[in-house]
């Protein structure tokens, strides 16, 4: 029997990861999921924000369905005592170093985005977030006293194996849809970017048929709010790849549409170990109301199916059962422009009729 790791977590994770875990158990009735209170949920009953339990039942799963976790009430603690140290924990722990984060601008949901309709319409582009390195994860990272002053640091450093396998894993994605490669760096500033677009230009040669453009980071940021539709993959590091993702979440209308998948090493295509979440957190601004979108929760259900279970099929099923409940207007209230919404038990509801 496949098994699925649901991670719920905090704030709107569990509302919406639950209406993602009843679409998927529709479609796929012989997967069991085994749910793990993780981050905030785990640290309120005394236990650490990725509790041995939660692990255990990742580790014999074929895929991790994943909320989001983050409180304010832990704001100012130390990153191990925060829920978001789960995450962090799950990234490094199964070297999930490939996060895709596919940005679409649903038809009938152009007018919901701030920019101009005719900017966004049938937007389609894919974000590549390396995940596993970069200042997220170099060390030194600490807080400390030097001579009486307080001063922190973080590192950035990237090996050219960590480039080279994310850049491949980009012109793959490239390659497979418009043939075009878009890699952002600072490499004006930073040494380790200057590594990045000499590896990167490097995998390159490998891929001639891609056409590959380097761009600048705050060019890039400029670039997809100016002219989105010039996008096809975007490549970048870890920090700029989580800033980058949300602007290009926006787009769309709403970052509550935008899924994503964390691939690793293990397995093969098809059926790589991966966790699948939504790209934004716990919005604990409407958190427990029943109103968030659980569109990029129920998109991540259907990556989880395409990478992890091998499922393309069922994975189409519900992204076009999604889109059609899009085109019949079912919105929820962030995208409902004063309208009627749809509550997350309503849209999901909308999206389960149309399977
Ligand atoms: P956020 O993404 O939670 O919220 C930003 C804005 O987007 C809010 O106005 C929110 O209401 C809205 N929003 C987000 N998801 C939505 C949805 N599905 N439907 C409707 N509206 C939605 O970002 P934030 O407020 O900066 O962060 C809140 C917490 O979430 C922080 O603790 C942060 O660390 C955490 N976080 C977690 C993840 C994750 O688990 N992957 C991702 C991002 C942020
Ligand atoms: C994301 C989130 C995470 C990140 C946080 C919650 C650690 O913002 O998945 O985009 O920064 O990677
Ligand atoms: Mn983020």
């Amino acid at each position: 029997m496949t098994t699925i790791a649901l991670l719920p977590g905090d704030g709107i994770g569990p509302e919406v990861m639950h209406a993602a875990a009843s679409v998927l158990q529709r479609v796929r009735p012989d997967v069991e999921c085994i749910e793990s209170a993780v981050g905030g949920a785990a640290l309120a009953q005394g236990m650490p924000a990725l509790p041995d339990a939660a692990r255990a039942i990742c580790d014999r799963s074929a895929a991790i369905l994943f909320g989001s976790v983050g409180l304010p009430e832990y704001d100012g603690k130390p990153l191990a005592q925060r829920p978001e140290y789960a995450l962090f924990l799950l990234r490094a722990g199964y070297e999930l170093y490939a996060n895709l984060r596919p940005v679409k601008v649903f038809s009938g949901l152009e007018d919901a985005s701030s920019l101009k309709p005719e900017l966004v319409r049938g937007l389609d582009l894919m974000v590549v977030r390396e995940l596993t390195g970069g200042i997220y994860y170099g060390t030194p990272k600490e807080q400390r006293v030097v001579d009486g002053i307080e001063e922190a640091v973080d590192t950035m450093i990237y090996r050219a194996p960590e480039v080279e396998r994310i850049a491949r894993v980009a012109f793959e994605l490239a390659r497979a849809r418009r043939k075009r490669l878009t890699s952002v760096d600072k490499q004006n500033i930073l040494e380790t970017s200057r590594l990045w677009r000499r590896v990167v230009n490097r995998v390159a040669a490998e891929y001639p048929d891609v056409e590959l453009q380097h761009l600048l980071v705050d060019n890039a940021a400029m670039q997809l709010v100016h002219r989105p539709g010039g996008f096809d993959v975007i490549v970048t590091e870890n920090m700029f790849g989580d800033i980058l993702s949300d602007e290009a979440a926006i787009l769309t209308g709403s970052i509550g549409t935008l899924p994503s998948a964390s691939l690793g090493t293990r397995g093969e295509p098809g059926r790589r170990y991966g966790l699948y979440e939504p790209v934004g957190g716990t919005a604990p601004d409407i958190a427990g109301k029943g109103v968030a979108n659980p569109t990029a929760a129920i998109l991540s259900a259907a990556m989880l199916l395409r990478h992890s279970l091998d499922d393309a099929e069922s994975a189409s099923r519900i992204e076009r059962a999604v889109e059609a409940a899009y085109a019949a207007g079912a919105r929820t209230a962030e995208l409902a422009n004063g309208g009627a919404a749809l509550t997350t038990g309503a849209f999901t509801e909308a999206v389960l009729e149309r399977l």
